[in-house]
């Protein structure tokens, strides 16, 4: 076995009781980072909170029919479907004495997870990135522009194939770090999964599908959602488009 992939193994099976006697940020009683990214623009879009023509599936349904979808059709999603996705997949639920619980587990409630999506083919918003503000259900744009299409889907080694939306799931390590310092980027890889798995399910709710994207241009993707690279980056993307 060569070097790195016994490396990248060792990675993500470290000894949990090695924090026993690590000294992390927070046994050092250091400041705890940011729980949330700020949005830079000042122009917010506040999504649907009640979804009134949504039909709703049952679990059972919604895990029968789910497969990867990699062909979507010409249908728009609605902005209401959209409020939908976003709202189940990773908002914010409440805070209790500064921890963040969520639609999905998040490792001690330490959620390093931030949510970025592309806007392609949505009734009622303009195509752009954007990064979802998970505590207020809001969107701020972080870029619109004419090459924006391309763009994206060279950073996804072109596979946005005629997909409604791309969600960006990105984590910013030092917030679980600071509780689990080398456990963290495996922590991060789970949850990051967690909340895949809940767009994939709430997908099927809305007749769409989902193809999640772990194969992509990191330093690509990185810079479009202008996030950087280093101590906040992507670890997985999904894209998301009506069924034909
Ligand atoms: C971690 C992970 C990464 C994946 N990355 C990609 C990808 O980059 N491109 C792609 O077309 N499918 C990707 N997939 C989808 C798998 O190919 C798909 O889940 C698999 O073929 C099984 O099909 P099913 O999802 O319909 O059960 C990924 C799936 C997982 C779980």
């Amino acid at each position: 076995m060569n070097d790195l992939i016994k490396n990248a193994r060792k990675a993500i099976k470290p000894n949990w009781t090695d924090l026993y006697t690590i000294k992390t940020d927070r046994k050092l009683k250091k400041d705890e980072p940011q729980a949330f990214i700020q949005p830079k623009t000042g122009q917010l879009i506040d999504l649907k909170k009640t979804f009134e023509n949504i039909n709703q599936k049952t679990l059972s349904e919604a895990i029968g029919s789910r497969r990867s979808t990699r062909e979507y059709s010409d249908q728009n999603l609605s902005f209401e479907e959209l409020s939908y996705v976003l709202w189940e997949t990773c908002r914010v639920d409440h805070i209790d004495q500064g921890r963040v619980y969520k639609t999905i587990p998040t490792a001690g409630a330490t959620n390093s997870g931030e949510t970025y999506v592309y806007i392609h083919r949505v009734e009622g918003i303009d195509s752009g990135i954007y990064l979802y503000v998970q505590n207020q259900h809001q969107l701020a744009l972080i870029e619109k522009a004419d090459d924006l299409e391309n763009r994206v889907n060279e950073a996804l080694l072109k596979q946005l194939r005629n997909a409604n939306m791309v969600v960006f799931f990105t984590h910013v390590l030092p917030r679980v770090e600071y509780k689990y310092a080398h456990i963290g980027p495996k922590l991060a890889c789970l949850e990051a999964g967690h909340a895949c798995q809940n767009l994939s399910l709430v997908s099927e709710v809305i007749d769409s599908g989902v193809c999640a994207i772990a194969a992509y241009h990191q330093e690509k993707v990185d810079q479009l959602l202008q996030i950087n690279g280093e101590d906040h980056f992507t670890l997985y993307c999904a894209t998301l488009g009506k069924k034909k």
